[in-house]
């Protein structure tokens, strides 16, 4: 659950990250001005009831846990199997998320190690399904390690060009 003080700060942040929306490349315009990346989302979901909490907000932890399933679909792939994320550097909750909302879940790997995988996320709410207004609602950083059938690091696959 956020705190008030939090959700609140990260609110403000969120209207001035929207005014640069706009500027975004590779997006496309939804009814409500703002838009959703041109690439396909790793994950979509809706939120239930059962997902909020006792405010009738969405609970951060469920938002969490989507943004580790979607980017672990990610690194899967990247890794050719099995993989444990092994750090969140960076999670920040820009605007709330309501329950019903349209979840997009986008990510990109943007660094590859030894046998480690980093990965940007962002998450967009659609709301308001007659007339859709897109919400940039958090941004993420987590990393995911290669692993063995022993849980152990293993080397990431080169890149068959
Ligand atoms: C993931 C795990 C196998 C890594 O084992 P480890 O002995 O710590 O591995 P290493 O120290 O060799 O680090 C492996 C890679 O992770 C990176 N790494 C480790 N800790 C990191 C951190 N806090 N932040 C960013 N990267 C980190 C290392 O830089 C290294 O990257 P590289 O090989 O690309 O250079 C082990 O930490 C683990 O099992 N953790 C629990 C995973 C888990 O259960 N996740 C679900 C959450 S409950």
């Amino acid at each position: 659950m956020l705190p008030r003080a939090i959700a609140r700060r990260d609110m403000d942040h969120g209207r001035t990250m929207s005014q640069s929306r706009d500027s975004e490349k590779g997006s496309i315009t939804s009814g409500g001005g703002s838009r959703l990346p041109m690439e396909d989302p790793v994950l979509r979901v809706v939120p239930m009831p059962a997902d909020s909490n006792p405010h009738g907000d969405v609970f951060g932890g469920w938002i969490m846990s989507q943004v580790d399933i979607a980017g672990g679909i990610l690194a899967s792939r990247r890794a050719n199997g099995r993989v444990a994320t092994v750090a969140v550097t960076s999670f920040v909750f820009k605007e709330p998320v309501f329950v019903g909302d349209l979840i997009s879940i986008y990510g990109k790997v943007v660094r590859t190690g030894r046998t480690s995988i980093t990965i940007d996320m962002s998450v967009y709410a659609e709301r308001n399904r007659l007339k859709v207004e897109v919400v940039k609602v958090t941004e993420a950083t987590l990393v995911f390690v290669a692993t063995d059938e022993h849980r152990r690091p293993r080397d990431l696959p080169q890149l068959v060009t």
